[in-house]
This record gives structure tokens, sequence and C-alpha cells, in this order.
């Protein structure tokens, strides 16, 4: 095979993933432009893509929008248009009304519609297509998450020469509940077009190992599983393995020696009230975070006397998402509500019991917060792995935060020394936010201190270079 003789440029490393690492934003003379977003994904593959030739497919973000391939710093940039039905079926329906509370233990219940899979099978070749136009021969092609899991098979047919990376960033659900999904064997097929299929835990990595061998009947020796075609023939060898994702953890603590974000994290505890105890929570509004929970939670510790207004403060960071879904058109209802009868029985005229934030905020903004926050309330009841729990950690540069961290994320196997919580048992959660606002300062800081050692080592550019590092072993010397 050869690359395509359409492309102007071919390139050696190719990131796919629904949404480009960029931002619409306007430049000093008022120009439309783009900057490169804060994620931690497109920091850690930034450098490999400028030592390796590298591009990025992806969606820019606005529907019925063809936007030409550009470049932004030293990355390709390789829009893939959506029209608003690709929107409506693909994006809102397949991945985020179908697959998302599949993946996410069912928290509320997936939709199946048949029209939303033919989309997303349309929309997945879409990202392949562009993404094999333009692969040099032997290119290494990195497929992100659960919006593109029919793209790694699509690859392999189309250019055996690839060498294909995925990684799923959410959870992947036990065989029980993956099974209900319309279509699964398609899913998994095109999963196992990768040779590298990464996931956030072990536990994710043994479901869909599981799920092969039970849905699929292909052979699973260790991380390795042994894919037939149609005829029984041996294809090639496929590898499930934990890859836990991180932050970029020297910019975190970079922004918290910054004396302008301390001087604003200063301004912000003023700002409060000065209260003795300022917890912080901070999600995209999604119902699989455990908002409504901690809410609860925190609203009957104010109830009980165990907390009060002026001495403690939540501040709740609600990232608007996804807003035209209707799990999370209904989920902004319950937490608007629940934070003003909470709000309206407790606030005093001069101090606030929760500060309800429905914006989301610039990176050194976020950092200033984590200063700030005596307590950070991690409650998720399913999350791939939980970024602001790894972020809170490298900021906490004088060691004495708590976080209270929900056993359910994928953060809670690198964070054993965070205070671990079961969410749903609303008087475990108590008790256990009354035990961090009172952890005495030497036990916080023993934890914290493990805990750093940890981020500081395990980054997100360790995350990416083991992943790639392992997607290049021989698998035929890989078995375990
Ligand atoms: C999660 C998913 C990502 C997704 C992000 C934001 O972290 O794993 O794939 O990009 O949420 O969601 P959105 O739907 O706005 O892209």
């Amino acid at each position: 095979q050869t690359k395509s003789t359409h492309s102007p440029h071919s390139y050696d490393f190719i990131v796919v993933a629904n949404r480009l690492p960029v931002d619409r934003s306007v430049d000093a003379e008022g120009n439309p432009t783009w900057k490169r977003s804060p994620g931690g994904l497109v920091t850690a593959l930034a450098p490999v893509m400028e030592n390796n030739d590298g591009a990025w497919v992806g969606w820019h973000g606005a529907p019925n929008e063809k936007i030409k391939p550009f470049d932004e710093g030293n990355m390709h940039l390789v829009p893939v248009p959506l029209s608003d039905e690709d929107v409506e079926m693909y994006y809102e329906g397949f991945s985020n009304a179908t697959l998302w509370p599949l993946y996410h233990d069912v928290i509320v219940s997936p939709e199946y519609h048949r029209t939303w899979w033919d989309r997303y099978s349309l929309v997945n070749q879409r990202f392949a297509d562009a993404a094999t136009k333009i692969a040099a021969p032997n290119a290494t092609v990195w497929v992100q998450d659960y919006q593109l899991q029919l793209v790694p098979a699509l690859l392999r047919v189309a250019r055996p020469d690839l060498h294909i990376g995925f990684f799923n960033h959410i959870p992947f659900p036990p065989a029980e509940i993956f099974a209900q999904l319309p279509r699964r064997a398609q899913i998994l097929d095109g999963l196992l077009g990768a040779d590298l299929i990464g996931f956030q835990r072990q536990s994710d990595a043994n479901n869909f190992l599981r799920c092969v061998r039970r849905l699929r009947g292909h052979s699973v020796r260790g991380s390795a599983v042994h894919v037939y075609d149609d005829a029984g023939l041996p294809t090639h060898i496929s590898r499930a393995e934990a890859h836990p994702i991180s932050i970029d953890t020297q910019r975190i603590i970079d922004l918290a020696k910054s004396p302008k974000v301390q001087a604003r994290a200063e301004e912000i505890r003023r700002e409060l009230g000065n209260p003795e105890t300022v917890l912080l929570g901070v999600d995209r509004l999604d119902y699989t975070k455990g908002i409504a929970h901690r809410i609860k939670a925190f609203g009957e510790l104010l109830d009980e006397g165990r907390l009060s207004v002026g001495q403690a403060c939540l501040v709740q960071v609600a990232s608007p998402s996804r807003e035209r879904v209707g799990s999370y058109l209904n989920l902004r209802e319950e937490v608007e509500g629940l934070v003003g009868r909470i709000n309206g029985e407790h606030d005093t005229l001069s101090h606030t019991a929760i500060r309800y934030l429905h914006h989301s905020y610039p990176v050194e903004e976020m950092v200033a917060l984590y200063m700030v926050a005596d307590v950070i309330l991690v409650t998720a009841l399913r999350d791939g792995m939980n970024l602001v729990a790894k972020e809170y950690v490298a900021s906490q540069e004088d060691q004495i935060g708590v976080l209270v961290l929900s056993e359910f994320a994928g953060a809670a196997d690198q964070l054993r020394h965070a205070i671990l919580i079961n969410p749903h048992d609303i008087d475990d959660l108590k008790d256990a936010i009354v035990r961090a606002v009172e952890m005495p300062e030497a036990e916080a800081t023993r934890r914290m201190r493990i805990m750093r050692r940890h981020i500081l080592s395990q980054d997100v550019t360790r995350w990416s270079e083991t992943f790639l590092r392992s997607l290049k072993k021989d698998p035929t010397r890989n078995e375990a």
C-alpha cells in the first residue's frame, strides 16, 4: 500500500480524535484564529507530533462547516466536518446517549436507535478515510475514545501497513452490561482492528477481554487476543492493556508557584468571606460525576449543624456540557433546584452555603481555586480516570489539602492515600467530608506527600511514551 496521491503531504504519526485540540479565538487585530486547547492529551502528544511529523484528525466543534486543513504550532490539523444530523445522531445520539450511559454503569438508561448506529458507522468511516489519506507508509495512527471505536478496524482493512493504537478514555463495562448493546459484535471487531487497545484500569481491560471471549469467541491469552476472520483463519494479534492517563503535572506546579495565581487564590478566599474551610467540586455538568450526591451530603451536614455557613463553603464549578442531550438538561434542573433549596435555607446576608458556577474557566483560575480549597470532593458514580483529582494533588505545593475520592473513579487506583468513598452511601460520604474538614495537618501532609510523589513521576508524557512503546512491541513475544 502507498499513500494517497491526492495528499499534498503524508505523516508518520497521526492522532484521530472526535475533537481537534484547538479552540476558536480572536487575535489582537480582531481576526478569528485558533488557539491550542489546554487539555493534557494535546500537551502529551505535541512533542511526539513535532518529533515525528505528526497530524491530528478531528472535529473542530461547529456543525455544518467545512474547514481546510491548517497548521497550528508544530501540528498539522485536519478538520472533519459534521452536519447538524451528524451532531444529532453520531455525537449527541449514539456517542452520548447510547455509549456514554452504557459504559458508565447505566446511571441513566441508554437509548438505542438504529438510525444513530447507521450515522455512527458513517461518521467513523469519514474519520478513518481522513486518516488513511494522509498516513505515510507504516505510519502510527492513534485513535482516541468511544466516539471512534470502529476506526481501528476500518484503518486495518484500508491500510494493513499501519501501526494502530486505540485508547478508551472512559470505563469499559462488564460483559453483562456491554451485552445489551445492539451491534455489540461490530464494536468489538472495530476495536480489535487495533494492535494495542489501552484502558484506564486493569478492570476495564479485563472487562473487554471477557467480552471478546464470550461474545466473539476469540482466544485470549493474557492480554493478547488472537483474532480470526470469518473463515476461521488467524489474522493478527491485538492486545488490551491498562495505561492510566495523567496530567501535565509540571504545568500545574508552575502555575501554583506563580505569584499571580497565588494572589488570585487569596483574593478568592477573601471574596468568599474568609470561611475556615473551603470545599470544592469541579466537574463537567454530567450525571456520572455524582454532583447531586455531594450537594445532598453537604446540605444534610448543614441541616444537622455538623457544618455551618460562614465556617464552611462549598464551591461547585459545573462546566456546561452536551447541553442538548435530555439527561443533561434534567441533571441541570436537579442540581440547580438542590443548590437553590440549600442556599435558600442556609445562606446569610454575608455568606453563602454553596457557590454554584455554571461556567468553564481557564486553567490559571482553576489552579487558584485548587489552592483555595482545603478539601476537594470527587464523588463520581463512575469515571474513566478523573483528572481533577490529579490536578488538585499537583497544585498542593503546601501539601495540606485533602482529597475525598470516589472508588469508582479510575484515579482511585493510583491515589490510594485519598479518603476513598462510595458516593452512593450518603452517610459514608458525610462522615468522610467531616473527617476531611477535621483532618490534622500532619496526616493531611503525609497523605498528600505520597500522592504528589506519584503524580510527579507519572505524568501525561510518561503515559503517551509508555503506550507508544508498547504499541511498537512485537505481539508474538508479548503473550502472557
Ligand atoms: C470525556 C471524554 C472525551 C470528551 C470529553 C468532553 O472526557 O472522554 O472524549 O471529549 O469528555 O466531552 P465533549 O462531548 O464535550 O467532547
